[in-house]
């Protein structure tokens, strides 16, 4: 009888974050007061993103981090806004966040909703269902490098942005993937490499692939480079079930996943510190989409989406197949954004998807 409360920290930071971050929320709380007193969420909201940093100079506080540390989950909306450079909102708030909290796993599920048009006529008839899994504490976003190293005069100057792939940074995401596809009726894992061109890194992720394979015999293993793979995603999407992918690698796949299934502001993800070590983040895949930011209409199902993403992680599976249920039903009536093609604003949405629970 012990109601168990489930603190979040809450991160809408710029843009539509702010729209999602309010409908996720509301699906929760939804959730959480139909629960007959099992659980609920007790919010914390912090004011960080790119608003803040023109106030203060700062992407979020320079304690920001400690005062994340406690709770149970992080809810995270979008970062990014025209004032401020991407990459110093980007690795200001969101890089920060992941690296410092060893989320190194990024789960990103490609999901097909009912209702939706894709622009994959496979989707019509065939139920495609995949998995992006990324690594997301190194690879080509390990933030090593610089610039001008040579001080050769204007006209001439020199970055270098390399990239870092450890054995146990492979290992540790390979297993993963491995483990995730052991939950799925199609138990495969595919690889996304680069491995003719890129002979240093991806020479190891490749062989560190196989080493792992072995001690999965029950599980189908392929590899496959990289741009075969964009051209797989579209020509042969039935043939994917986890598809495991270095940072940027899988960065660019998501997007055009998300794509796939009818639009970016669908895709739901989830950066998980495996160990429980540090608080995991759920957001969607989607940015702070200035373009649309305030009109209320961006499309709150990849946000909601990983709100279900962040009850599996919580402990309530089945209240994140409820959530995920009441979104297919949702878009299946046709109560759809105007990315999608529909003409419903985004609180309609949210109003269906909490009838649909
Ligand atoms: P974006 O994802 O914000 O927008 C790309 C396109 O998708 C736009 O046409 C936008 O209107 C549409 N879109 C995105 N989310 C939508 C939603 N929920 N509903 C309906 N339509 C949606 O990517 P873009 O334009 O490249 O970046 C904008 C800003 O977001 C930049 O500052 C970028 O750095 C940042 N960004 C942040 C991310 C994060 O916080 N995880 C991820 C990607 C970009
Ligand atoms: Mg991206």
């Amino acid at each position: 009888s012990d109601a168990v409360v489930h603190r979040i920290a809450a991160i809408p930071a710029d843009g539509v974050g702010v729209e999602v971050v309010a409908a996720g929320r509301a699906v929760l709380d939804a959730l959480a007061a139909d629960s007959g007193g099992r659980f609920s969420f007790d919010w914390a909201e912090f004011p960080w993103g790119c608003g803040y940093y023109d106030k203060t100079g700062l992407m979020m506080d320079e304690d920001g981090l400690e005062a994340l540390r406690d709770f149970d989950a992080i809810y995270f909306g979008a970062v990014g806004w025209p004032s401020v450079p991407d990459h110093v909102s980007l690795w200001g708030l969101r890089l920060r966040i992941c690296q410092n909290f060893d989320q190194w796993a990024n789960v990103r599920p490609v999901r097909f909703h009912p209702g939706v048009t894709s622009p994959l006529r496979k989707a019509d008839d065939a139920p495609l269902d995949w998995i992006v899994v990324r690594e997301n504490s190194e690879g080509e976003y390990a933030g090593l490098g610089g610039r001008n190293l040579s001080g050769r005069g204007p006209g001439n100057e020199v970055a270098l942005q390399t990239s870092l792939f450890t054995e146990t940074g492979c290992e540790r995401i390979m297993r993963f993937a491995f483990d995730l596809a052991r939950t799925r009726q199609v138990s495969k894992v595919s690889s996304v490499t680069k491995s003719n061109a890129q002979q240093h890194g991806m020479v190891l992720w490749d062989e560190v692939f196989e080493r792992v394979a072995a001690d999965y015999p029950d599980v189908a293993t392929e590899s496959v480079l990289v741009d075969a793979m964009s051209a797989k995603f579209v020509l042969q999407p039935e043939d994917l079930s986890v598809v495991v992918a270095s940072n940027l690698h899988a960065d660019i796949l998501s997007d055009l996943g998300s794509a796939l299934a009818g639009s970016l502001g669908l895709a739901a993800s989830a950066n998980l510190n495996p160990d429980r070590r540090f608080p995991s983040m759920f957001e969607p895949v989607h940015g702070s989409a200035p373009d649309i930011a305030g009109e209320g209409l961006a499309n709150p199902i990849g946000a909601i989406g990983s709100a279900a993403l962040m009850l599996d992680h919580l402990g309530h599976p089945a209240e994140a197949d409820r959530v995920r249920r009441a979104i297919d039903a949702t878009t299946g009536a046709g109560v759809l954004t105007p990315d999608v093609s529909g003409r419903a604003r985004t609180d309609e949405v949210v109003a269906s998807i909490i009838d649909n629970l």
